[in-house]
């Protein structure tokens, strides 16, 4: 019997699990090729958007009070940081189509029959993600009829890891936080979930080292293929 068996609901992390990061350098690339010249490599470019992107969240979430901008907001932020940073002058047509590809990410090849695996769970997203962001980006995969709830850090205006956003889950299936799975391939969501008090499976599709910050995953899996059987279905 797997140890997390047991659980009540399951909850999925968004961009980074069930939503990959290379759709998102693909439209650096096509945006960087299309600028021209001695730029930042698409790969560059991409992981200095994301880790802008996180640390604007967290650091909004830390500024309190009238601070918060929804995520989309952050995103266009950590874009502009990250272009000016590479001295790269983007037409404006290239730069609304870069931030449209967070409505459009690439589902990992295994969503659907992960989640349909999964079921009669209950099966959420918990993201950052606006509530725009993410019902884009769910109707683009063909995810919705999978899906019981689109839970996003909007409705409480802080960011994960803040344990405001992660009692959504709790509130929205009635569960303790032990009762519910929670599932992502970010090792910082990982350890503000597992400090929450989720069950975490934490997708380590490259091998990284666990983070130090947080309390260690229930389960570790190498892909998203592999939280059925980590779940015991
Ligand atoms: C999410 C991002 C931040 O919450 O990974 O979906």
């Amino acid at each position: 019997m797997s140890a997390l068996s047991d659980v009540r609901a399951v909850l999925f992390d968004a961009y980074g699990t069930l939503f990959r990061f290379d759709s998102i350098e693909e439209a650096c690339a096509t945006a960087l090729g299309a600028a021209g010249g001695s730029g930042p490599t698409p790969t560059e470019l991409a992981t200095l958007w994301r880790s802008k992107q996180l640390e604007y969240s967290v650091h909004r979430s830390l500024m309190g009070n009238g601070h918060y901008v929804d995520f989309a907001a952050v995103t266009v932020e950590a874009l502009d940081y990250s272009l000016a940073r590479f001295g790269v002058d983007l037409p404006g047509a290239a730069r609304s189509r870069l931030l449209r590809a967070w409505q459009t990410p690439r589902a990992d090849s295994d969503t659907l029959h992960v989640l349909a695996a999964l079921s009669p769970l209950p099966r959420a997203i918990l993201s950052n993600g606006s509530p725009a962001m993410l019902q884009a980006a769910i109707a683009a995969a063909g995810l919705s009829h999978q899906l019981d709830a689109i839970l996003s850090a909007d409705e409480v205006r802080i960011y994960k890891p803040h344990p405001r956003v992660y009692a959504l889950g709790t509130a929205r299936f009635g569960c303790e936080p032990k009762e519910i799975a929670f599932v992502t391939g970010n090792g910082w969501d990982a350890a503000g979930a597992a400090a929450f008090g989720y069950r975490v499976c934490w997708v380590n599709r490259t091998g990284l080292p666990a983070e130090r910050h947080g309390p260690p995953p229930a389960a570790i899996v190498e892909s998203l293929a592999g939280i059925p059987a980590a779940l015991g279905r």
